[in-house]
């Protein structure tokens, strides 16, 4: 099938994870404003935030508010019993009024428990949609019967999944779900938090970063996939890569991940480094031989375990 008419026009998109200051290491709004402008000078338009990443939404509305040729996709965060209608109402007003738009460009459900029925709210989303407040529905982190169900309540248009290099388990069969029904996926952690860079290449142990998402929720992803001796031997086997075309380990992590099937765009996370946000641009305008990611595929299976469905140990 066919990929879904999509919001989604660019091939990176920066995730803005990083702007929450309640769980990371503050960046001051001036800084936040500067870097986007450097984004914005690199053609990179495209911002992934969420209601529960703190004040992310807030500074990338104030920041954009009159920059309608950016696309700026959010989250709906459902944990714990059902939502009434007005609640969600109100979570879609609040993203509007955060965020400085008349019209939501991409709503992202996530739903944490899968017992819990979602078919009224995302029916409620749905009409939103034909109402004009979200342009483009989309979900994040449901699983292979979540996301089957899900469709037949709303028309999910992307889906944003962990994929990397490290995480695989969107090949689970939901890599093939999606495909069958058009719906584009967005990888998001495609640098394991910055896990897959030459920065951590033939480091003994991971460093303790506990105001970084790497030392938190990707270091147990990490460990959930084999461990830091394994991690090793795939960063030697990118860097082997990397050599080749005078690229970084992050490039390569990043086109790997870019050219696997069905995917429509990785949401690398903020950066304030000039250098790397365009590396990261220019990863994308690359050239590897299939071959060699390939054999990145084959080491990443040879030495990695790849354990159940979409967020399957997460949602635990
Ligand atoms: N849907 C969900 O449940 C969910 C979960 C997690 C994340 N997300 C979204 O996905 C976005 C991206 O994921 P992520 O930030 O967690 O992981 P990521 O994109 O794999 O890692 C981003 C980190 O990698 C480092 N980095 C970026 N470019 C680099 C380069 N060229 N070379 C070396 N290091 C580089 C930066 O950290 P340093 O420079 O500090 O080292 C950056 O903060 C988030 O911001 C968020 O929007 C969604």
């Amino acid at each position: 099938m066919k990929a879904k008419q999509t919001v989604i026009s660019a091939p990176l998109i920066v995730g803005c994870w990083q702007l929450d200051d309640r769980s990371w290491t503050a960046i001051p709004a001036n800084d936040v404003e500067r870097t986007i402008d450097t984004y914005l000078a690199w053609g990179i338009a495209h911002f992934d935030t969420a209601d529960i990443y703190g004040r992310s939404e807030r500074l990338l509305g104030q920041i954009l508010k009159d920059r309608s040729d950016c696309t700026l996709l959010t989250k709906a965060v459902f944990f714990g019993s059902e939502p009434t209608p007005n609640q969600v109402r109100g979570k879609i007003e609040n993203s509007l009024r955060q965020l400085q738009r008349d019209c939501l460009d991409c709503v992202q459900v996530h739903w944490h428990d899968p017992q819990i029925d979602f078919a009224q709210t995302l029916e409620l989303l749905t009409k939103f949609q034909d109402e004009g407040k979200i342009r483009q529905l989309g979900a994040t982190n449901f699983d292979v019967p979540m996301l089957k169900r899900a469709l037949e309540y709303a028309p999910i248009a992307t889906h944003q999944v962990q994929y990397s290099l490290v995480d695989r388990r969107v090949e689970n069969g939901m890599a093939a779900l999606c495909q069958e029904f058009g719906i584009g996926l967005l990888p998001y952690g495609p640098l394991a938090g910055g896990f897959l860079s030459d920065k951590f290449l033939s480091m003994a142990t991971p460093p303790p970063e506990s105001s970084h998402a790497r030392g938190f929720y990707y270091s147990s992803m990490v460990a959930a996939h084999g461990g830091w001796p394994p991690l090793q031997e795939l960063l030697h086997a990118i860097a082997q890569v990397a050599r080749k075309y005078e690229l970084t380990i992050a490039q390569v992590a990043l086109k790997w991940v870019a050219q696997q099937p069905g995917v429509l765009a990785p949401v690398v996370g903020f950066t304030q480094h000039r250098q790397q946000i365009e590396q990261n641009v220019s990863a994308l305008k690359s050239e590897i031989a299939p071959a060699d990611l390939e054999f990145l595929s084959e080491r990443s299976a040879q030495l990695l375990q790849q354990p159940g469905d979409i967020y399957s140990y997460e949602r635990k």
